[in-house]
């Protein structure tokens, strides 16, 4: 995808702070700090759009941000850090799970883990409740940089059995090197294309 803008909407935790659902949506769901905001800043190619940071737990809201008056890209706050208040953790199933739940024109969820770590329970579960749900998932596996060719394909393998997964259920990343930008872009693309035409037939 070529992107010819990119920009900042708003930020909320609750439906009445969410933009009117007119453009299709693609959400990215994961664990703190594994990466989720430095996806999409290269899949935009803006280094600074959205911010990231070494401190898990630095988005706490859910942001919206529109590419090519065409799409919305909603970078949601992680989930699974020990160090974030209590308060924040208490706000944060709630929050995205209306998100998740009633948001009428979410498209797809990017579920991201890291190539380093065998997914968590929470990784589990969030899969198991989006398929549960009927969204969209598109897992890319990100950090990829940080590991060899060797430990990357037995990595693979831990995560497609961990989680259940069809191997086309799955794309490998790296913010770093942007490996596989296009191939994300392109399989957002398939899943926005076959969300569309399932509204056609429904009517809608
Ligand atoms: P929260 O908003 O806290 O949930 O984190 P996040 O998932 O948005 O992560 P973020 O994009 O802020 O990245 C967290 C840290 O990981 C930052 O220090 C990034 O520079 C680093 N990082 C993200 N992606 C990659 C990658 O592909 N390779 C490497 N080497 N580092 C990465
Ligand atoms: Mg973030």
């Amino acid at each position: 995808m070529k992107v010819s803008s990119a920009e900042f909407v708003t930020s909320g935790t609750r439906p009445a702070h969410y933009p009117p659902p007119e453009l299709p949506e693609v959400a990215f769901a994961g664990r703190s700090n594994v990466g989720k905001s430095s996806l999409i800043n290269v899949l935009v190619n803006r280094k600074g759009l959205v911010r990231t940071s070494s401190t898990p737990g630095r988005t706490q809201l859910i942001n919206f941000f529109r590419v090519n008056e065409r799409l919305m890209l909603v970078d949601l706050p992680g989930y699974g850090f020990a160090k974030v208040p209590l308060a924040v953790k208490k706000e944060w199933g709630p929050m995205v799970e209306t998100y998740l739940s009633t948001r009428p024109n979410l498209s797809c969820v990017v579920l991201i883990v890291d190539i380093r770590r065998e997914p968590t329970e929470e990784d589990q579960l969030m899969l198991q409740w989006l398929r549960a749900y009927n969204v969209a998932v598109l897992v890319v596996v990100t950090k990829c940089d940080k590991v060899s060719k060797n430990e990357r394909a037995k990595q693979a393998a831990i995560i497609t059995r961990t989680l259940g997964l069809a191997r086309d259920e799955m794309a490998f990343f790296s913010a770093l090197s942007k490996e596989g930008r296009d191939e994300v872009w392109a399989r957002i693309e398939a899943l926005l294309a076959a969300g569309q035409e399932e509204a056609e037939e429904s009517g809608e």
